[in-house]
């Protein structure tokens, strides 16, 4: 076993030399797993990514390769859907810039008036895909009184939408009608900048946007023009465009709530991460079906 124990990544040339002739890869979101190091490492075997998203993986070219491709779904749900609302609360709330006008010394005495923000009880929520983390958020909106409103290319059946209150409206309708709009789509062509200036336009001017998805998912540049006009309320994001670069315009602007990609960060969390990325990982190699493949078909092609 060869352990990268550095902060940073490693560069693709150094991944390569160290990968090559093992058959098992435990990897993070911020190594990228595309063909060339697929074809620079043919005894690889598996792949397997410490998250649920895998867009830093080439799935097809693994698949056409008879590599295995695992990720971590369900472990993380609950944690990432309990971060999104401390995204959701912070931003209706103003947390951080109370924090902020404490610390600056500005809390001279108590004021009727003073960081108002928007309630959160009792509005509507907007879930842009309702998979296990959509749902996870949603369920918590029924303890805040909210109606539930998501888009999904999926409709999530009959039993799911009464039990979370859920109606599944258009995009535009959700958009129209929701006072937060939170994303959880995984990475893919279709939904990089599935919010964009015209989605952002479409907004309430009350509303905030969370986004604990994936950063490309929003056009940031856009987000930055519609918070500094006021056209929407507020934003919560844990992640951003081109990570860790965050768009400067953000950082110069009070009603938006920036975390650096936390949403699953628990010490709980974070260790069945590792053990269920580490179980997929030793199950391929072994020759057995691991718990969570991303793509079972290379695993049929592996064996036929
Ligand atoms: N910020 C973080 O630290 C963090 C942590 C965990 C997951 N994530 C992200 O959250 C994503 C969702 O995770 P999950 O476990 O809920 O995945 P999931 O597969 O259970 O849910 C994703 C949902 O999005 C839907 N979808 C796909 N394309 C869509 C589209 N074009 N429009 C609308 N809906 C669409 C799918 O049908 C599915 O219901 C992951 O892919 C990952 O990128 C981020």
């Amino acid at each position: 076993m060869d352990v990268h124990t550095g902060d940073a990544p490693l560069p693709k040339r150094e991944l390569i030399a160290r990968l090559r002739a093992r058959q098992g890869l435990v990897c993070l979101i911020t190594d990228a797993v595309d063909d060339e190091v697929l074809v620079a490492c043919p005894d690889l075997r598996a792949v397997a990514n410490v998250a649920v998203g895998f867009n830093n993986i080439d799935v097809a070219a693994a698949t056409r390769r008879g590599v295995v491709v695992t990720n971590t779904p369900d472990v993380l749900t609950d944690t990432t859907a309990d971060f999104t609302w401390a995204l959701l609360m912070a931003a209706a709330r103003r947390v951080v810039e109370g924090d902020q006008y404490v610390r600056q010394g500005r809390f001279k005495q108590w004021e009727y008036m003073v960081l108002l923000g928007g309630d959160i009880h009792g509005k509507t929520l907007g879930v842009v895909g309702f998979g296990r983390i959509g749902r996870a958020v949603a369920r918590r909106g029924l303890g805040f009184g909210m109606r539930v409103l998501y888009q999904d290319a999926v409709p999530a059946g009959p039993e799911v939408e009464r039990e979370l209150r859920a109606t599944r409206v258009d995009l535009p309708t959700l958009l129209r009608e929701s006072d937060f709009v939170t994303l959880h789509t995984p990475l893919l062509p279709e939904t990089r900048h599935l919010i964009g200036a015209q989605a952002l336009a479409a907004m309430r001017p009350t509303a905030c946007l969370i986004n604990a998805a994936r950063g490309p998912v929003v056009d940031e540049a856009a987000l930055v023009e519609a918070l500094r006009e006021r056209r929407i309320a507020g934003a919560g994001l844990d992640v951003f465009e081109e990570e860790p670069k965050v768009h400067p315009g953000l950082l110069g602007l009070t009603n938006v709530v920036l975390a650096p990609h936390v949403a699953s960060a628990s010490y709980e969390t974070r260790l069945k991460m590792a053990n269920l990325a580490i179980d997929n990982c030793l199950t391929v190699l072994e020759g057995g079906t691991p718990p969570t493949p991303v793509n079972p078909e290379a695993l049929a092609s592996r064996r036929a």
